[in-house]
């Protein structure tokens, strides 16, 4: 089995990021809920375990608390702020509410540097603090290994029973050196290997894809983004012709899309590709149509309706394929306003009718977004895809307000080109979440040459964000937004006049509609 490292999470938004940390390091990381009873904990044979943050207060009535056994499973133990608190409870140490709340930066004067986390680090570190409570007796037989200004435990250990606790937040990039610390916790500590590798990964997902699917057929449907893309060659890496890939031309794809689908995987991979051409069909049923909901109802049910029946023409399969990913899997934990909590609830997650009674294959499950695309380049998928920005299902159908029609779509596919191409050409494409065009359906008044022109307009959109739940607008350079509105305006017909749009979400959305 593979080396592993348990983190409970009591609800903080950094759990993920936890887990993430430890995975860069090599080790393989699992979250678990944070009452999970210390049995199961002991049977899953974890190296270590690390307590997450969380908004609560320890003496509070509803606190999220732990299996008290596990303290006594004889791991290594890392709690992180609230973690650090709970350890400190549990084991006869005192926990008060703090005069005033530590936030922000803060100054760790390490005092005792034979302290494994430390060792080999500076006496000074740079560190992230947020918390209310503070620790103000340690339990019997720790000590206070670390100070700042407003806390005299900020670190703690109890270094012959491996229990160690930090008040600060390691995993944040506010803390520079917080990735060696949880080396140290990980590697020097839990004494884990550097196991965790895409590579090996490859390995053991093929083997479990086979066992799981032996010789039946699966079936996955390829939508070209990374999740889809990734399952997809991973799957054919494991069983090859006993995969068929299904894409379904929409009718609102960008440009290109439909052909960088078949180049790469019919042609370069290989793969039993069935490439659904139903633009026509999608376009009828959008006519007319302005509502955003009804767009998208129409393009879901369409969508599934061509899916079914390629799948009936595919021939028969028992499995249906998906690139379910870890933070979908995670059972968040409710507490206090955790934005990770809310993510399952958003549209990106739904899918395909249960119905169609296929049995799930989901090799991407345990997997980090980052992760998927470091999987994807080893499995030699196109830098185009692997860091592809994520795209609505409904496509460019809720980037053209108003009714979609070919006209329409042949603008905004030109106009979004310009600014796929122009963000590439900076490589501010693949700092940011997500940059796009959008066709407004007003006129307005313009010059060309001699001419009066009577034409549309553009906005351009350019968002940062984590998960798309809440995105900040992006300062896009002035001389790169010149350039796109010049080009958008010179280059697309039916356009005189180009927009950045400047709202943040909330209280706007990524998309216009
Ligand atoms: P909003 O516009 O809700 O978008 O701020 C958040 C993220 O979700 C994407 N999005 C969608 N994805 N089907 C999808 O598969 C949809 O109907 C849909 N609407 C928005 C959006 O691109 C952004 O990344």
């Amino acid at each position: 089995m593979i080396e592993q490292i348990g983190i409970l999470d009591f609800g903080s938004q950094y759990t993920q990021v936890i887990a993430r940390r430890v995975r860069e390091c090599n080790v393989f990381s699992v979250i678990l809920r944070y009452d999970t009873p210390a049995r199961e904990i002991a049977k899953a044979g974890f190296k270590g375990l690390i307590l997450s943050g969380g908004p609560s207060s320890v003496y509070a009535k509803n606190a999220p608390l732990p299996d008290p056994a596990i303290f006594e499973l004889g791991l290594p133990v890392l709690g992180i702020c609230y973690g650090v608190q709970l350890l400190a409870q549990y084991l006869g140490g005192v926990v008060e509410p703090g005069q005033k709340r530590e936030y922000g930066k803060g100054t760790l004067r390490i005092k005792d540097r034979s302290c494994p986390l430390f060792k080999g680090l500076p006496a000074e570190l740079q560190v992230w603090n947020s918390h209310g409570d503070r620790l103000t007796r340690v339990p019997r037989r720790f000590k206070a290994v670390a100070v700042t200004e407003n806390s005299a435990y900020a670190a703690i250990e109890n270094r012959s029973k491996k229990m160690f606790g930090l008040q600060f937040h390691p995993e944040v990039v506010h803390t520079p050196r917080g990735r060696e610390i949880i080396s140290r916790f990980v590697h020097g500590i839990c004494r884990c290997g550097r196991k965790w590798t895409m590579r090996n990964y490859i390995e053991q997902a093929v083997e479990a894809v086979r066992e799981q699917v032996d010789n039946e057929r699966v079936i996955l449907g390829l939508s070209g983004g990374v999740d889809s893309s990734v399952a997809a060659a991973l799957l054919h890496r494991a069983i090859g012709d006993q995969l068929t890939c299904i894409f379904v031309n929409n009718g609102v794809l960008r440009g290109r899309e439909a052909e960088v689908v078949q180049e790469v995987f019919g042609r370069h991979f290989k793969m039993r590709l069935k490439y659904e051409d139903a633009s026509r069909l999608f376009l009828r049923r959008l006519k007319g149509v302005t509502d955003p909901e009804r767009k998208r109802k129409i393009i879901g049910r369409t969508f599934i309706e061509v899916f079914e029946s390629a799948t009936r023409r595919a021939g028969k399969a028992k499995f249906l394929a998906q690139g379910t990913l870890y933070p979908d899997v995670i059972e968040s934990v409710p507490i206090g306003g955790n934005p990770a909590a809310m993510i399952k609830s958003h549209h990106n997650v739904g899918g395909l009718p249960k119905k169609m009674n296929f049995k799930l294959v989901e090799p991407l499950k345990c997997l980090f977004k980052d992760e998927v695309r470091q999987l994807g380049s080893v499995l030699g998928l196109p830098r185009e895809i692997v860091l592809r920005q994520p795209f609505p299902g409904p496509g460019l159908a809720v980037r053209i307000l108003g009714e979609v029609t070919r006209q329409r779509l042949e603008i905004l596919r030109h106009a979004d080109s310009i600014v796929v191409e122009e963000m590439k050409n900076t490589g501010w494409y693949y700092k940011i979440w997500q940059s796009f065009a959008v066709l407004l359906p007003v006129r307005s008044v313009g010059v060309m040459g001699d001419e009066r022109t009577y034409d549309y307009t553009i906005a351009i959109r350019a968002v940062e964000s984590q998960d798309g739940m809440t995105a900040d607008w992006v300062k896009l350079p002035y001389a790169l937004l010149e350039k796109l509105s010049n080009r958008i305006i010179n280059e697309v017909k039916g356009v005189n006049r180009a927009c950045f749009d400047i709202t943040s979400k909330p209280p706007g959305t990524i998309e216009w509609e």
